[in-house]
């Protein structure tokens, strides 16, 4: 990942003088009335695949061609709780862990979040001391620029939020060791390891290990690690993602990571596979748990995806698809921000190398107002501050851009849009500071 930011292309705002302002905040409302004359309607919100994107996965539609797995059981009856042996083995080549660490589920990897944490809330993992509600208080560590649904989800069940700063290699080990050595309330973190929501970050291995290894006040602290974008590069450089099961287990914390990954963003975002990957420890407590609620996953699906991929080889070719696709969008956001936005000293945007978001910084103070300028011109932005728990960025400079759902001429137009409502915004603001 690299930031793109003050490309002298122009000069800064903040070294203009009065007049100078007051001209290009003139230039830049003619240019914003003249977006909302167009009447646009267009969306940068969610993360999700486009049609196109969704079309390379049809075949799907038609398998599988038989309804035996590779064992002869009948996929089409109940049973086999942890998922088919030949998918599991496909994920644990992909993700670099074993065949009996995973566990092939349903469609939604946020879904195995959740049922894990009201695992862990109801009963408690292998090696707590108590169920999480019993306990006075339960604090998850929050690296921001974050994923808003984890957030909501800890949100919902009242755990309280502490932020650490997402670095470029992931998130900052020292905050975060320093929040997790002596307080045995803080239970977690959730981390996006592999080009991370939404600033593309991707975990190194060293903070991997130091994550894995640190000192935690509870015995019971977990990693969520999420690795919705573990296959999803943006060029031909594919990051690798660290091996947190192996480096816990090394350290002598085997359960403290619990990784999860899914196919949401590879076949189908609502009929996909997800993945958790663990501890045996932590598998087995996992499944007794799902096996209260469950008599098996949806196997038919398992197999037409055994059949659709072939191999882990499969996988990786199929995303090299959707890189084709989505990776001119990406560039697309760039020369948009970089055209109209280099060297004003207003914004700094990421250029991930995978994963499904670009993260815009504008100038403090103005997020809000962007996004509602958008709106107002027909262009939907996440809502400002998203990215952060309860949606308080403190310094309400963060938006996320999702461009991957909109067809390519529409992200130039949104963008170009965007970029007009960046710098309007900011020469308001300077220029009310005059
Ligand atoms: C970081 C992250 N995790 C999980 C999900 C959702 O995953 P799933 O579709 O498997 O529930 C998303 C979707 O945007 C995401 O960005």
């Amino acid at each position: 990942m690299t930031t793109q930011q003050d490309i002298a292309s122009h000069a800064p705002l903040a070294s203009l003088s009065r007049d100078e302002l007051a001209t290009f905040l003139a230039a830049k409302q003619e240019e914003y009335a003249a977006l909302r004359q167009r009447g646009l309607k267009l969306d940068l919100t969610r993360g999700k695949p486009s049609s196109a994107q969704l079309d390379l996965s049809d075949r799907l539609l038609s398998l599988p061609t038989t309804t035996k797995d590779r064992s002869g059981a009948d996929v089409r009856n109940y049973g086999g709780l942890e998922g088919l042996a030949e998918l599991r083995e496909i994920f644990a080549e992909l993700l670099w862990v074993e065949r009996d660490q995973v566990v092939c589920g349903g469609n939604s990897s946020l879904t195995m979040m959740h049922d894990t944490l009201v695992h862990l809330l109801l009963h408690g993992g292998p090696d707590s001391p108590r169920p999480w509600v019993q306990e006075d208080s339960v604090t998850f560590v929050c690296p921001v620029p974050g994923y808003d649904r984890h957030f909501s989800m800890l949100a919902n069940f009242g755990i309280e939020m502490v932020t650490v700063p997402m670095n470029e290699d992931g998130p900052d080990v020292a905050a975060v060791e320093a929040l997790v050595r002596d307080d045995p309330s803080v239970k977690g973190i959730w981390i996006v390891p592999t080009y991370a929501n939404p600033s593309g970050a991707v975990c190194s291995q060293e903070v991997a290990a130091a994550l894995a290894g640190m000192p935690a006040a509870a015995a019971d602290f977990r990693i969520f690690w999420d690795n919705a974008y573990a296959f999803h590069h943006l060029t031909e450089e594919e990051a690798k993602s660290a091996d947190v099961l192996t480096l816990a287990a090394a350290s002598g914390n085997p359960n403290r990571p619990i990784m999860f990954a899914s196919t949401s963003k590879i076949t189908f975002a609502g009929a996909g596979v997800a993945v958790l990957a663990a501890s045996a420890e932590n598998k087995a407590w996992f499944l007794k748990h799902l096996s209260m609620g469950s008599i098996g996953p949806d196997k038919v699906n398992h197999l037409r995806h055994v059949e659709f991929f072939g191999s882990a080889d499969g996988v990786r070719e199929h995303m090299r698809r959707h890189r084709d696709i989505i990776g001119p969008k990406f560039a697309a956001v760039d020369e948009a921000l970089t055209t109209a936005l280099g060297g004003l000293g207003v914004a700094e945007w990421t250029r991930p190398s995978g994963g499904y978001f670009v993260n815009l910084d504008v100038l403090d103070g103005t997020a809000t107002r962007v996004v509602a300028l958008a709106k107002d011109a027909g262009i939907a932005l996440t809502p400002a501050g998203s990215s952060f728990p309860l949606a308080k960025d403190p310094r309400d400079r963060n938006i996320r851009l999702a461009p991957t759902f909109p067809v390519l001429d529409e992200v130039e137009t949104a963008m170009a849009g965007v970029a007009t409502c960046v710098a309007l915004a900011a020469a308001d603001r300077l220029s009310a500071g005059r």
